[in-house]
Formats: C-alpha cells, sequence, structure tokens
C-alpha cells in the first residue's frame, strides 16, 4: 500500500537564489516545491534599498518557469547605513518582509554588514515599532573566539544584548546549530524565533572532517558536534511554534566549493522536501513535519498559510540528480548520505 503525506504547501523562510544564470539555474529548483520564501540580499552589491529589492524581485520572477507559482518574499540588507525611513517605506509598501543583519565578514558577501551594533539602533528601533522583523546571523566575527563557539557567544554578547536594548523588535535566528540556540529561540516569547536548515539535521562536524575534507559539507554557521545536531533534531520535530525552515540553500560552482579556500553553503533545494520527510519519520515524528515546513513560519511572520498543498508518497529510493547545470559549470546537490524514500508527487 502506497503511503502518502498530504501538507499545506511548504515555504522556505531562508533562501539564497543569487542573480543572472545561477539565479536561473536554481529558481525552478525551490518554485517547484515551495509556494514563498525569505530571499537573502548578500548579492553582489547587497540589496540595501527598498529600489533594489523591487528590481531583484523582478528579476526573480522573470526567472521562473511558465506558469510557475512562487512568490519571493523580499528583505533588505542592513548596513551601517540603512535608513529608517527607507526600510518603513518598504515595509509600508507590502514588498519587504524582512530585514537581514550580517556581522560584518561574518560569511558569504557579508563586507558591508554591521561592525558597529549602536550604528544600527535607530533602524533597529523602527522596525520594533512597526513589526518588521529582523532576521540574525548569529555568530561572533571575533578571531578569538573558536569558529564552533561563535553563534553561543553571539547569543550572550550581541543577541540578547539587543533584545534587552530594543523591546518589542521581532528575531530570527537564522539556521541555528547549536543546543544553545535551540534553547534561547524556544525560552524567548512570542518575538523571537529560530530557523533550522534540512542540512544541520542531518550532518555533524564529523561528516565534514573525517575520512577526507568533504567541502560540499562545509557551510557557515559550519555544523557542530553530535549533541547539537540531536538538539536541533528535537527541536525541529517537537512542533513548538518557535522553529521553522529556512532552507539556506546556498549554491556555489563546484569549482568553488572544491578549492583551495572552499564556499561556504549547501545546495538543498532541490531534495530538501524528501530529506525532511525521512528525518521526520525516523524520529516518529511525521505528524509534526507540516508545522515545521507549512505552519510555523507564516504564524511568525504574521502572512497567512498557503492555500494549496503538497503530496509526499513513500516508495522505492527517490532519484535525484547528483548535480544540477549552472552559470557554466555544476552546482552539486546535497547528498544526505542514507536513502530517500518519500517522494514530492506531482
Ligand atoms: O553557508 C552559508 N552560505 N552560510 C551563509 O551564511 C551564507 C551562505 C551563502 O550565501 O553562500
Ligand atoms: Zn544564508
Amino acid at each position: 500500500m502506497t503511503q502518502s503525506l498530504t501538507l499545506r504547501r511548504p515555504d522556505d523562510w531562508h533562501l539564497h537564489l543569487r542573480d543572472g544564470e545561477m539565479l536561473r539555474a536554481v529558481a525552478p529548483e525551490s518554485a517547484r516545491h515551495f509556494a514563498r520564501a525569505i530571499i537573502m540580499p548578500n548579492l553582489v552589491p547587497p540589496v540595501v534599498t527598498g529600489a533594489q529589492a523591487a528590481a531583484y524581485r523582478d528579476r526573480i520572477l522573470a526567472a521562473l518557469p511558465d506558469g510557475a507559482r512562487f512568490e519571493p518574499l523580499m528583505t533588505l540588507y542592513l548596513t551601517e547605513d540603512t535608513d529608517p525611513a527607507d526600510v518603513a517605506a518598504a515595509h509600508a509598501s507590502g514588498l519587504v518582509k524582512a530585514v537581514k543583519l550580517y556581522p560584518a565578514g561574518a560569511t558569504t558577501n557579508s563586507a558591508s554588514g554591521v561592525s558597529n551594533f549602536d550604528k544600527v539602533r535607530p533602524v533597529l528601533e523602527k522596525m520594533a515599532e512597526i513589526g518588521l522583523p529582523l532576521c540574525m546571523h548569529g555568530e561572533v566575527t571575533d578571531p578569538e573566539i573558536d569558529i564552533f563557539d561563535r553563534e553561543a557567544v553571539f547569543i550572550d554578547r550581541v543577541l540578547d544584548p539587543i533584545r534587552r536594548a530594543t523591546p518589542g523588535l521581532r528575531v530570527v535566528m537564522e539556521h541555528i546549530t547549536t543546543a544553545q540556540g535551540a534553547q534561547y529561540a524556544r525560552d524567548g516569547g512570542e518575538d523571537l524565533a529560530a530557523t533550522i536548515t534540512t542540512h544541520h539535521l542531518v550532518i555533524n562536524r564529523n561528516h565534514i572532517l573525517v575520512g577526507g575534507i568533504k567541502p560540499h559539507y562545509y557551510c557557515l554557521p559550519v555544523a557542530k558536534r553530535e549533541e547539537h545536531r540531536l538538539a536541533l533534531r528535537a527541536a525541529a520535530t517537537s512542533g513548538d511554534p518557535s522553529y521553522f525552515l529556512g532552507t539556506d540553500s546556498a549554491p556555489h560552482v563546484d569549482a568553488l566549493k572544491e578549492h583551495a579556500c572552499g564556499c561556504a553553503g549547501c545546495f538543498t533545494a532541490t531534495n530538501t522536501l524528501s530529506i525532511l520527510a525521512e528525518v521526520f519519520e525516523q524520529d516518529a515524528a511525521l505528524d509534526r513535519l507540516e508545522a515545521f515546513t507549512s505552519l510555523n513560519g507564516p504564524a511568525f511572520y504574521r502572512l497567512p498559510v498557503n492555500d494549496t498543498t503538497l503530496t509526499l508518497t513513500k516508495g522505492a529510493p527517490v532519484v535525484y540528480p547528483e548535480k544540477i547545470d549552472a552559470a557554466g559549470d555544476t552546482v552539486t546537490v546535497f547528498d544526505p548520505g542514507f536513502p530517500l524514500h518519500w517522494t514530492v508527487a506531482t
């Protein structure tokens, strides 16, 4: 007997679509399964103003296959020069659904991010007033701090002080990777939530480093110890409204992943839903998959849930491409390391 599972159509609350040829290659991969996605603004140059976000949105819509129904939810890249009035206008027009904070130097294309958090205080206060969420890349950049500790230290040194100083600011801790992150998100009340990626539910740091270095498992924040992966699994499969899916699917061409200084990012758009169904089934939590992929995110972002559905069916191992063609090269699809049995029905 075929087992099947029907969900409200999922959304991806953290997605990198890039631009140009790469955008055209990867946009169909997300649009196939997801209704909406929060689009990261770390282009070169970054998406800083409302006008830039509107133009980027048009380029994304133009890159979608004919007939695709996919709504890009735009974000602005917070800099120390961001104008609170521009942010408020972009929000009031309905264009922008969040502002993204990258600590300067924390990750890919974060050079224009924030070094002095006092400088962005007027923007954060405006966002608290109008209810516009702040998506935070939560890692300190202090070279003294070990890369595996950067998320936990960020919570103490940056996130908690900002939240105390800015009552009412609505914050999404993006792509949490630690037990500390999961606990802080859960205990933070209704103005705080966290996204969790597909890959951080599957890999720990051994997957990157044992038996040869695996560049396609390298992302930021970097995967941590097994105890943290298990804490993320417990959080994602709990149904708790503090947690929802943000894949952080982040394509880089293989030449730049398999490189002496390889780029950070796992590309999961193609097989995320098959992986998540497998993970939730392994943890006897298939009945809570819909909360994670389709309900908790809209609730936090104060958007309606999608009115369409998506059905997964269980059967023989799923065949998905190892790589997709992109930008004159290939992009490797994330390999979870175990067979997948749940297929998205067309
Ligand atoms: O692994 C990552 N890749 N983490 C980020 O924060 C950025 C992303 C990218 O843009 O490639
Ligand atoms: Zn990201």
